[in-house]
């Protein structure tokens, strides 16, 4: 199911709300040239990332799922000084490919990437005392979804906000009977989301040049009694705004 109107919107919005920018280009252009695939988030999407951080004055973000490093370089523009974003990814080529992405950005003294399988990282941010984070992007391997969600949660506090991509998948979501993998892992995360009274969540469908998919949209709103999730030792819980 795609609609070539789709992508001739996309084309039509790019030209008139964005402008022109050689270093996003240049990431694209770097990362298809050392054939990561082409499946990072679209200009317009990349630029809702970016408003987001910014709506929410977001100094510490945290992504899974790197590849080139696109959504991160948008995210990562919309730090104040001071600010860090932190980049989860398993690949070895697509983080020294996104590193040189941040150099030529700017962005190499705000912006890490830690190599690794995202379920071995997140116990050792847990373990630095890392976070809590104000935006979450999750990006990465869907059946680990709902995994992710529980280490995001810990490293969240009150008013955390998380987006996650591709949750629609042409509408695969909805099929109770799916035996996709990355579908499951998706409707398990919905389903702790469905659980979780602290969390508020939404999630948006989309079209576009990449098809027909999906964003989640959560919000963490209230705290979490310590311990509920088993407290990680050195991590705050998502109990209270950040100090002001
Ligand atoms: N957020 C990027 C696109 C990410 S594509 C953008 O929009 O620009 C998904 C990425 O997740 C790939 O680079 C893939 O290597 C990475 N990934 C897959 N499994 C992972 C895992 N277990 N841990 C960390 N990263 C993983
Ligand atoms: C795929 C992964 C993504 O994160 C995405 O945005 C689009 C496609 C994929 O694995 O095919
Ligand atoms: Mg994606």
């Amino acid at each position: 199911m795609t609609d070539p109107a789709w992508g001739t919107v996309d084309a039509y919005l790019e030209s008139k709300l964005l402008p022109h920018d050689p270093v996003l280009e240049a990431c694209l252009r770097t990362s298809a040239e050392a054939g990561l695939p082409n499946i990072q988030v679209s200009p317009i999407q990349g630029r809702l990332l970016y408003l987001v951080a910014k709506s929410i004055g977001a100094r510490r973000i945290l992504e899974v799922g790197t590849l080139g490093g696109y959504s991160a370089t948008w995210l990562a523009r919309a730090l104040p000084a001071g600010g860090r974003l932190v980049t989860l990814e398993i690949n070895s080529k697509h983080a020294e490919v996104a590193r040189t992405n941040f150099a030529r950005a700017g962005l190499a003294d705000r912006v890490e990437v830690r190599l690794g399988p995202a379920l071995e990282t997140f116990p050792r941010l847990a373990a630095e005392g890392a976070g809590p984070f104000d935006l979450f992007f999750l990006d990465a391997d869907r059946p680990n979804n709902r995994a992710y969600l529980d280490w995001i949660l810990r490293l969240s506090r009150v008013g955390s906000v998380l987006m996650v991509d591709n949750v629609v998948r042409r509408g695969e979501v909805a099929d109770s009977t799916s035996d996709d993998p990355s579908v499951r892992g998706v409707r398990e995360m919905i389903d702790t989301l469905a659980a979780e009274d602290r969390v508020s969540a939404t999630a948006i469908q989309t079209v576009g040049k990449k098809g027909y998919d999906g964003f989640l949209l959560a919000r963490v709103e209230r705290p979490t009694p310590d311990g509920l999730r088993g407290g990680v030792e050195g991590v705050r819980p998502a109990n209270e705004d950040p100090p002001r």
